[in-house]
């Protein structure tokens, strides 16, 4: 039965419109993990999943589940997944993309009657964006049973425990020390999303087969100075926290510019994180907080980027006036896909006629955890000038549904090697 990318736009085009209404009215596009709009987005949810006729529930980790029973007995689950959290003014389509499109082949199915010989389950994985308790990919992590006891009894500014959180939205945090006895079940973990780079938008490519997903470490670094009057503590007598930070700000995109030069595989540092104490004009910058994000493809250029830069920290704490401190808070291994999955995504855009390419992704996704416990792939489409996590994102409705087709394929031909 094939899937028509052309009749299926219209349901894909609405429902993207009604979760984008669905954000801080004072930031679009913010749906920010256990907020109040983000309840909101998970009611909506959960009513497209009523709408479908799919089994509703949370799993212990708070993932919000919609479930097509098979109507054979069995256990085994195809989970194809993504989230509906944002970043702080975010873009309309990342994550948002992969959870539609997961409707919309419900969708497809229903209306055609397919038969499966799998249950398949459409996840909205809980808030897979980095948060105020400084971990991304909660409901993925839960799954994979890597939410360990320090990460959970994490505090956001506002005192809030994550694990209370978890438990609030209907998970059971008291069961997340190992992996959810779904993954035993699980045949394959599949996902859909915005590439967020610019690499099929420019080579003019219909999908992405994602073949590995790169290492993000996450670093603390604490710059401390001295606070004083900026009117009368003349410029050699100063510790200023601010001017100390600049010159990490510079080494770590320097740093980053250079290993990626010299390597070939995807290699990428930002500091996009920064707080100022006390922040006011009048005031010699006291204290600097800030983080270090970094993405790599390969374990040998990472090393060398942290070795070189707790150098320059250590050359500049002998140097400097301030005291620079840096901490390890986060870190999610590289991992590739299940390459079974990757053959079976290439084969199945190339039965429809689409062009593709078998790409590393830049960013970090709920695939990667999944990763962790049980066979996962994920294919990208394009989006406009590679803009993401931030509110220009767009991606045309015509390729969501072209990746949407991809995905039934795969459905249709893990149904053909599943069939009892
Ligand atoms: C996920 O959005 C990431 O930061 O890679
Ligand atoms: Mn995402
Ligand atoms: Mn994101």
């Amino acid at each position: 039965m094939n899937f028509k990318t052309d009749t299926n736009c219209s349901y894909i085009e609405k429902q993207i419109k009604s979760l984008e209404k669905l954000t801080d009215e004072d930031r679009p596009f913010t749906r920010l993990v256990f907020s109040k709009k983000f309840y909101e987005a998970r009611s909506w949810l959960s009513e497209q999943f009523n709408v479908l006729g799919l089994s509703i529930s949370t799993d212990e980790a708070g993932n919000l589940i919609g479930l097509l029973k098979s109507n054979n007995e069995t256990n085994k689950v195809v989970i194809v997944g993504s989230h509906i959290d944002t970043v702080p003014s975010g873009g309309r389509y990342d994550g948002t993309a992969g959870v539609v499109s997961g409707l919309c082949l419900i969708k497809h199915i229903k209306e055609n009657n397919i038969e499966l010989p799998f249950n398949l389950a459409i996840y909205d994985f809980l808030g897979e964006e980095l948060n105020e308790w400084g971990t991304s990919c909660i409901g993925s992590r839960g799954i994979a049973g890597v939410l360990n006891e320090e990460i959970l009894l994490r505090q956001n500014s506002s005192g809030k425990i994550l694990k209370d959180e978890i438990n609030k939205i209907g998970g059971n945090s008291k069961l997340l020390n190992k992996p959810l006895p779904v993954v035993k079940n699980i045949l394959a973990c599949l996902e859909l999303h915005i590439e967020q780079g610019k690499v099929l938008e420019e080579r003019k490519i219909d999908i992405g087969v994602v073949k590995s997903i790169p290492s993000i470490s996450r670093f603390k670094v604490t710059v401390s100075g001295q606070a004083g009057h900026s009117g009368t503590i003349l410029m050699n007598q100063r510790a200023d926290a601010l001017v100390s930070a600049s010159k990490i700000i510079t080494f770590v995109n320097k740093s980053a510019l250079k290993i990626s030069k010299n390597s070939n595989q995807h290699f990428v540092s930002t500091i996009g994180k920064i707080d100022v104490l006390p922040n006011s004009a009048a005031i010699i910058p006291g204290l600097v907080e800030m983080t270090i994000d970094l993405r790599a493809t390969s374990q040998k250029s990472r090393q060398e980027f942290i070795n070189t830069l707790e150098e320059e920290i250590s050359s500049l704490n002998n140097t400097d006036t301030c005291q620079i401190n840096i901490e390890d808070i986060a870190f999610a291994p590289f991992v590739e896909m299940d390459k079974e999955l990757i053959n079976l995504f290439k084969s199945s855009s190339d039965s429809l006629g689409f062009s593709s390419n078998i790409m590393d992704s830049g960013a970090g996704h709920d695939t990667a955890q999944l990763s962790r416990v049980a066979p996962a792939a994920m294919i990208f489409i394009p989006c406009k000038d590679g803009l993401s996590h931030c509110p220009e994102e767009f991606a045309e409705v015509s390729d969501i549904a072209k990746g949407t087709a991809v995905l039934y394929k795969m459905i249709e031909n893990l149904a053909e090697l599943n069939v009892n």
